[in-house]
C-alpha cells in the first residue's frame, strides 16, 4: 500500500498541464496506459462522446459534467416478468432477448415502459482513457461496453440511473489491460460490472464505490443484488480496495460452467450486505485476503468454486510455499462466519504469478477507514 500511495503522490507531483489518468495501475492491470499522452479532450455532446469512445484514435476523454442519456432515445414499452416474488418492491425483469421466456417461464407477466437509451451501452474501443474531473464527471442512463478491446482506463466517473431492469453499467466481453478505478456506480438495472464469455485478463477493478442502496431489489431489502459477475474463458482480475455498500449478492459472483477464472479479491470494504458478498461458483479460483466484512450476512457463499479466505495465522501461513509470502487475514464483524467456505488451499495454485506474490496488501483493520476516504469519484483528479 505504501508503494501505491508513493506512486500516486509522485505522479500527482509530476503532473504537467495535462492530466491523463491519475496514479498508476496496479495489480493485473499494471502497464495499462489507456489513451496515453494524447491531449485531453472534453466532448461537447453525448453524440461526440459516443464517437470518441468508439473510434480508432487513442484518446484521453475528460468528462467535466454528467453526460445525460436519459430520454435521448425515447422509451420502449415491452413485456416483462416478475421472477422475484418477495415484498416489498421486488425488481422486475424485461423480456429482452426472451429472457423471461427462457429463464423464468413460470413468472407472472407484465408490461413496462422504460428508457431506451439504457438498453444499448456505449462502445469503448482500444487505447482510451475516460476520466472524470473532480466529482462532476459521469454518465446517466447509459453504460459502457468493451468487446475484444484492450488498453482502457475508466477512472473517476459516476455511472447511474440505468433502470431498464436488465441493463449493466460496465460490460467487458474479451479484453486485456483494463483499469476501472475510483468510479461510483449506483441505481443500475443489473450488473454494475460484468464479463461475458471472452477472456478478460490483465484487469484491475479498484477503489470503486458500488452503492446498492435503492428502492427496488431482487431481494426486497432495498439492496442491489447484481454487483459484479465474472464468467469469461480465463478471466484474470484484481478486485481491490472497493467499497460495497448496501448490496445483497454477487459481490462478486465468479465462475461459469466450462471456463475458469482467477480473481484476487483484497482490501475491499463490505458494509451492510443483507445477503452474500463473494460467490465462488464452478470454474472459479478466488483468493480473498485482507478484506473487512462489516454487517455482511454471508461473507462467502457456499458455491461450487474454489475459495481461500484465511483468517488465522495458520491459514495465512499456508500461502507461503506457493506465493512466497504469507497471505493477509480477513476480518468480519457483526457478520456470518469467516472463513466460511473459503478454506480450499488448493485455490492458491492459481495465484503464483509475480503480480500476486508482490501485491501490497494492508491489514484488514485499516481497510474500513482507508476505503471510506479513498473510494469513488472526487478523490482523484
Ligand atoms: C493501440 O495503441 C498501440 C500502441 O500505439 C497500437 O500498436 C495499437 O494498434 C492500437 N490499437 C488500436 C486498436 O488502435
Amino acid at each position: 500500500m505504501a508503494l501505491q500511495i508513493a506512486a500516486l503522490l509522485t505522479s500527482i507531483a509530476l503532473l504537467p498541464t495535462f492530466v491523463f489518468s491519475v496514479g498508476t495501475p496496479f495489480g493485473l492491470a499494471t502497464g495499462t496506459t489507456g489513451g496515453g499522452n494524447a491531449s485531453p479532450q472534453t466532448p461537447s455532446s453525448i453524440t461526440e462522446l459516443a464517437t470518441w469512445l468508439s473510434d480508432g484514435t487513442a484518446r484521453v476523454i475528460v468528462l467535466d459534467k454528467i453526460y445525460d442519456f436519459t430520454g435521448s432515445e425515447g422509451t420502449v414499452t415491452g413485456s416483462a416478468c416478475a421472477p422475484w416474488t418477495c415484498t416489498p418492491n421486488p425488481q422486475l425483469a424485461i423480456n429482452a432477448n426472451s429472457w423471461c421466456d427462457n429463464y423464468e417461464p413460470s413468472a407472472s407477466k407484465t408490461t413496462v415502459t422504460y428508457d431506451k437509451a439504457g438498453t444499448t451501452p456505449l462502445k469503448v474501443a482500444s487505447n482510451k482513457t475516460l476520466l472524470g474531473k473532480g466529482s462532476s464527471g459521469g454518465l446517466r442512463g447509459k453504460g459502457l461496453k468493451i468487446t475484444g478491446a484492450n488498453n482502457i482506463i475508466i477512472q473517476n466517473i459516476k455511472i447511474s440511473e440505468i433502470q431498464a431492469q436488465t441493463q449493466d453499467a460496465i460490460q467487458i466481453d474479451g479484453g486485456n489491460n483494463i483499469w476501472i478505478d475510483h468510479n461510483t456506480i449506483q441505481a443500475i438495472g443489473r450488473q454494475m460490472v460484468v464479463t461475458g464469455y471472452g477472456a478478460v485478463t490483465k484487469t484491475t477493478i479498484s477503489n470503486n464505490v458500488f452503492n446498492g442502496d435503492g428502492t427496488y431489489s431482487a431481494t426486497c431489502n432495498g439492496e442491489h443484488y447484481w454487483v459484479a459477475l465474472f464468467t469469461g474463458a480465463g478471466d484474470q482480475i484484481t478486485f481491490a480496495l472497493n467499497y460495497l455498500y448496501r448490496t445483497s449478492g454477487r459481490g462478486p459472483h465468479v465462475g461459469t460452467s466450462g471456463y475458469y477464472q482467477n480473481v484476487h479479491i483484497y482490501n475491499n470494504y463490505f458494509v451492510s450486505v443483507g445477503g452474500h458478498a463473494v460467490d465462488p461458483e464452478v470454474g472459479s479460483k478466488v483468493l480473498i485476503e485482507g478484506n473487512y466484512f462489516n454487517t455482511v450476512t454471508t461473507p462467502i457463499l457456499q458455491g461450487d468454486g474454489q475459495a481461500f479466505a484465511p483468517v488465522t495465522s495458520a491459514q495465512t501461513a499456508q500461502c507461503s510455499s506457493l506465493l512466497g509470502r504469507s497471505c493477509v487475514a480477513n476480518t468480519a464483524i457483526s457478520s456470518g462466519a469467516l472463513p466460511g467456505t473459503g478454506t480450499d488451499a488448493g485455490t492458491l495454485n492459481g495465484f503464483t504469478a509475480s503480480t500476486y506474490k508482490s501485491a501490497s496488501i494492508m491489514a484488514a483493520s485499516q481497510v474500513g477507514s482507508y476505503v471510506q476516504s479513498n473510494a469513488g469519484v472526487g478523490k482523484v483528479n
